[in-house]
């Protein structure tokens, strides 16, 4: 799929002065709509019944997605008003990341002054939202954990009054549990923003039993999260599912016959072991090396997910875990299953968007295997 650049039209230059402008807090870029059509600097109003939720990196690759699914965009790289015009002729959502040492919006004060930043900014970028990206620890019962249910209540009330029509999304760890010592009030953050993106992926930040590699996002445990959100009284409604395109590539300290791979102690937030003595992947990368790998593509039938072997310059033996439409569809039917309200995955830019043909196959698939 390509794009055309008649979505954006020349001469950007009244634009130049924005972030000179957003810094004394004037936004004299308003009316600057740097699409060719100006209608398309409307904020997305309509809301479809399926979330495809897209983490942009960086990079053209947008040109490629899927945008006959597509229904937000965050942005997590510099902004391309080029980006911003073409989500919006699609009829797909670009939000703003959000991202705040908790510490800084205890004080009402320092959030207000925040939340309105960031509002400031999504309206002079012709944004629909914003994502908050906090992944900090948090104590329950701190003044961090009252502040960031605070911080997720106005960020929303602020969106949805002043940018109508406006999405306000909140990630969260593939359980509730508190994974990684993040112990918030989930259920309150539910309830007042629009919907949580479930990080169904790390799922090995935190390794409690022997120190050995596992898939990114095991079948079993990345399905019982899931029923854990619920459990506690989450609207399903609420949810988007969140998949991994990118795997792990762990060093072996020994690999056994029956294909253990035993990692080096890399602690975590309280654990002895974690994904943190792995690399992560891009899935570009491991379709180019898993077919002359030691070992071609296994399948793990316990946790439902593909992994390689193979041995680097040096010798050692690597196990990579990763996830690809096979993994990918089996966690898909638990939205339809659930009651889910989409999907979505880390991120939009690890396929091959080449015109290699096989390529295009592999990413054409991994599309497709996000829908239920
Ligand atoms: C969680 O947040 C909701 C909404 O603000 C609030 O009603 C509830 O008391 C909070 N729960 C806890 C355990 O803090
Ligand atoms: C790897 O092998 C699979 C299965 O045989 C095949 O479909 C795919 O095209 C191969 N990939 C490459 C890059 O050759
Ligand atoms: C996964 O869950 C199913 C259903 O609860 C159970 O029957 C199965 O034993 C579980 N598998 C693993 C590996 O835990």
């Amino acid at each position: 799929m390509g794009v055309s650049a008649d979505t954006v039209r020349m001469g950007l230059s009244d634009c130049s002065l924005l972030g000179l402008l957003l810094s004394i807090g004037v936004s004299a870029c308003w009316g600057g709509c740097p699409c060719s059509d100006p209608a398309l600097c409307q904020p997305i109003r309509d809301t479809r019944d399926f979330e495809v939720y897209v983490f942009y990196v960086g990079g053209e690759n947008w040109k490629n997605y899927d945008w006959a699914h597509v229904t937000t965009v965050a942005l997590f790289a510099p902004y391309d008003p080029e980006l911003m015009c073409f989500a919006h002729s699609k009829g797909a959502r670009f939000v703003l990341k959000g991202d705040i040492p908790l510490k800084d919006i205890v004080a009402p004060d320092s959030r207000s002054a925040w939340i309105e930043q960031q509002v400031t900014l999504a309206k002079a970028q012709y944004m629909d939202g914003i994502n908050l990206d906090i992944e900090q620890t948090v104590l329950p019962g701190s003044e961090e954990y009252y502040a960031l249910t605070a911080l997720v209540k106005e960020t929303t009330e602020a969106f949805h009054r002043e940018i109508p029509g406006s999405q306000v999304t909140f990630d969260v760890a593939w359980s509730p549990a508190w994974i990684d010592l993040r112990c918030y009030n989930y259920t309150g953050i539910a309830d007042l923003c629009d919907f949580l993106f479930v990080m169904s992926y790390d799922e090995q930040s935190q390794i409690w039993t022997e120190c050995i590699a596992g898939a990114n996002a095991p079948f079993n445990q990345t399905i019982q999260g899931y029923e854990k959100f619920i459990n506690i009284g989450i609207d399903p409604k609420k949810l988007v599912m969140g998949v991994p395109w990118y795997g792990y590539d762990y060093s072996c300290l020994h690999l056994t016959e029956d294909n253990q791979c035993k990692i080096e102690k890399k602690p975590f937030r309280g654990a002895e072991c974690s994904d943190a003595a792995g690399r992560q992947v891009p899935y570009r990368t491991i379709m180019k090396q898993v077919n002359a790998s030691l070992s071609g593509r296994l399948w793990d039938d316990v946790q439902k997910a593909p992994f390689y072997h193979y041995k680097d310059e040096k010798g050692d033996t690597h196990q990579v875990w990763y996830d690809d439409p096979e993994s990918i569809s089996l966690k898909v039917t638990y939205i339809k299953k659930l009651g889910l309200r989409g999907i979505g995955m880390w991120n939009g830019d690890t396929l091959d968007y080449s015109n290699d043909p096989i390529a295009q196959q592999q990413t054409a698939a991994m599309w497709k295997a996000l829908l239920p």
